[in-house]
């Protein structure tokens, strides 16, 4: 029996009011208990699908047939790819853009750039980039897979790209770019081009292919059909 020295029927009474009271107050704290478990699954699933969400573009380019991952150009690299656009007039395009510092060097130098990049993250960011150092007009950023766009629009064309891709990408480049064209390699030459000009050291090495002095060239275009290509990426 609970309480002290009332009646039967007092005590029985108080008895009650426990009994419901108690409950009450256990349920409360069970209910602000689940809230809590409710707020840190959010915070934690939300943190694994943001996490999730933003790694998962730069790795899906390493998981591809050919891996090209995300390696940005060295100030040097960029400096070097200037040097081989002196001279040069009409549009850059930079295939695998990255976070878009050469395509936002060229947009610098008078030039119409576009960039092509499979990451949505680094496009973003690249169109901020470009929009902060005021050249978002001149510079354009698209969500691409390289080996899905034609590139017979430009009249300059750069790549830093990986020694797997390269000899793919130059029978592709064969078919599509004009006479009047130059292509730009970042730190891996193409196989069977002559350059018609190098330029710095190491992994800062620059080549220039000029697509009119292809004559000698093995493959010419034509003999590779965009099927055969496609069928290899
Ligand atoms: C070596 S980085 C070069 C970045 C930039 N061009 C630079 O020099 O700073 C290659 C870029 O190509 C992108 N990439 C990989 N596979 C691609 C594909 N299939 N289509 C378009 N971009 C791709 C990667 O996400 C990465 O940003």
């Amino acid at each position: 029996m609970a309480g002290g020295g009332g009646s039967p029927l007092e005590a029985l009474e108080e008895e009650s009011q426990l009994g419901t009271v108690l409950p009450t107050r256990f349920e409360a704290s069970s209910l602000k208990k689940r809230k809590w478990g409710f707020l840190f699954t959010g915070i934690v699933g939300g943190s694994l699908v943001a996490v999730y969400a933003v790694a998962t573009p730069f790795i899906i380019p390493a998981l591809r047939k050919i891996c090209l991952p995300f390696v940005p150009a060295t100030p040097k690299q960029i400096e070097n790819v200037m040097t081989m656009l002196r001279c040069r007039r009409g549009s850059v395009v930079d295939i695998g853009s990255g976070d878009g510092r050469i395509v936002i060097a060229a947009a610098k130098e008078g030039f119409t750039a576009v960039g092509y990049e499979l990451n949505p993250w680094l496009v973003w960011y690249s169109r901020y980039r470009a929009w902060q150092e005021g050249v978002h007009k001149s510079a354009k950023f698209y969500i691409s897979d390289l080996w899905k766009v034609t590139f017979s629009g430009y009249t300059n064309v750069v790549i830093f790209g990986v020694p797997q891709m390269m000899p793919l990408l130059e029978r592709k480049l064969e078919l599509e770019l004009g006479q009047d064209a130059r292509v730009i390699a970042c730190r891996f030459p193409f196989p069977c081009w002559i350059p018609a000009h190098v330029t710095g050291e190491g992994i800062d090495t620059v080549w220039a292919y000029d697509v009119g002095t292809f004559g000698g060239s093995r493959w010419r275009p034509g003999r590779v059909e965009r099927s055969q290509l496609a069928a290899r990426t």
